[in-house]
């Protein structure tokens, strides 16, 4: 078959026909497992019939209404459920079409807040280097290049996007003398950086809680963001968090920053965008969430909101996700993210850790349903290439992401190929099995096909 796409991979990818939990049927009626729900989306599962119930019957009602002219329903419910399931962080949000939408709304919102403040010097955003906040060119200006995306790299702009080392501690803490000595000079760097700019320029800095993309599910360690909100503090800068990919229960919490540990349990943004776990890819929806200093800052002196699309809040998408986010909350499904979490990580260790594989498994890190697996730094660039592949042999789809090797000046300690497990957040103990063990036996071919076992 020729296509008409012009597809995203090299190849024609196959065509499905049907899928159920994490089951998709191809035409030709091969099955597969979806190891990490698409690009860590599917939270509740495909076609689960509560969901597809809300939307076949909203669709008989309703379909378009262009939020400058009519509100509606569904959208008021969602932002309803979403302002009271936030422990009082946020008191309003909207509605976009993806992740990237979301991040640039933040991004607006943010330089219309400093702008009504009497603040339009506050023009520069400060991001963390490997961090993933989209595949515009603002989302990408915030991250900078990469080898990927050379054909864009000169479109981004350097005059207002700047940006601090990622957190990674895994590859750097032991080498900066413990957590506690990696947190305090990841915090001296932020504050550098905002010296080094003028800290009445910048705007925000924005992190994702959990990095994800580009470090292969990463947490920071204890402390980092009690210290980074003390600088935005300081500096009176904003702290937006990127929860698009691990928010929305995937860590067990609704909020990722709830997840974290220690000291940070408290620290609350204040803005947040989140995504793929919000409609669980029944529908194309992000949001922004807004804390009540952000929204009362637009608001002021009888302003408004001065962003938004075609499609902002749109009923469909946000009946599916009012149904998603309903059925986690009616079938109890953190319950389970946060009992599964340990059972995926006993199982991954058995598998990777205690066995002939434990030579090129550098990591296994996590929690809930969204786990990273690092393989070892000596084969970077090796295993991403081939592992999908013999993952598909399998009947199992799955992503593995290029590392880096270290920096010929050291400042980065360099990062092996990666992957992840991300399953429905309704997955079960058995189903579970079946991933970890067709995910080990393609690793296993991998390495044999390389030589490397
Ligand atoms: C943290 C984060 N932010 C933003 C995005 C962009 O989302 P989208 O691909 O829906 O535009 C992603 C996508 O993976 C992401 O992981």
């Amino acid at each position: 078959m020729t296509s008409s796409i012009l597809h995203r991979i090299p190849i024609q990818p196959p065509i499905a026909r049907e899928a159920k939990g994490i089951y998709i049927t191809l035409e030709d009626g091969n099955v597969f497992i979806d190891a990490c729900g698409g690009a860590l989306v599917t939270a509740v599962g495909h076609c689960h019939p509560t969901v597809i119930r809300a939307i076949e019957e909203q669709i008989g009602k309703l379909t378009f209404l262009w939020s400058m002219s009519v509100s509606n329903s569904p959208a008021e419910e969602l932002a309803k459920l979403l302002v009271e399931d936030s422990d009082g962080a946020f008191n309003a949000a909207t509605f976009y079409n993806g992740g990237s939408e979301s991040v640039e709304a933040a991004m607006k919102v943010t330089k219309q807040y400093f702008f009504q403040k009497n603040e339009p010097q506050r023009v520069k955003f400060i991001a963390r280097e490997r961090s993933y906040h989209g595949d515009t060119i603002s989302t990408l200006s915030l991250t900078g290049g990469n080898p990927y995306t050379a054909p864009f790299n000169d479109l981004y702009d350097k005059e207002h996007f700047h940006r601090v080392s990622a957190v990674y501690p895994f590859r750097n803490a032991a080498k900066a003398g413990g957590d506690a000595a990696y947190v305090a000079s990841l915090i001296r760097e932020l504050d550098d950086k905002f010296q080094e700019l003028g800290p009445d320029t910048v705007c925000a800095f924005i992190a994702e809680p959990i990095a994800g993309a580009g470090l292969g599910i990463v947490k920071a360690p204890d402390g980092y963001f009690e210290g980074v909100r003390k600088i935005c503090d300081k500096y009176g800068a904003l702290l937006i968090y990127d929860e698009v990919l691990c928010g929305q229960g995937r860590l067990g919490t609704t909020h990722a920053w709830q997840s974290l540990g220690g000291k940070d349990r408290a620290v609350r943004p204040d803005l947040q965008t989140i995504g793929k776990c919000l409609g669980g890819g029944y529908a194309p929806i992000a949001a922004l969430l807004f804390s009540q200093k952000v929204s009362d800052g637009i608001k002021i002196n009888g302003n408004w909101l001065r962003h938004g699309h075609t499609y902002s809040n749109h009923i469909l998408s946000c009946t599916a996700a009012l149904a998603v986010q309903r059925l986690i909350k009616s079938e109890n499904l953190l319950e389970n993210v946060n009992a599964i979490g340990p059972y995926i990580e006993k199982k991954l260790k058995l598998s990777l850790k205690d066995s002939d594989l434990a030579p090129f498994v550098a990591d296994i890190r996590g929690g809930g349903t969204l786990w990273g697996i690092e393989f070892s730094l000596e084969f970077v660039g090796k295993i991403a290439g081939f592992f999908p592949i013999f993952c598909y042999q399998e009947n199992l789809l799955a992503v593995a992401v290029p590392g880096t090797p270290p920096n010929d000046d050291l400042s980065f300690s360099g990062i092996g190929d990666y992957t992840s497990i991300a399953p429905p957040f309704n997955v079960s103990k058995e189903e579970v099995d079946m991933i970890i063990e067709k995910f080990s036996r393609a690793l296993r071919n991998t390495l044999k096909s390389l030589q490397l076992l």
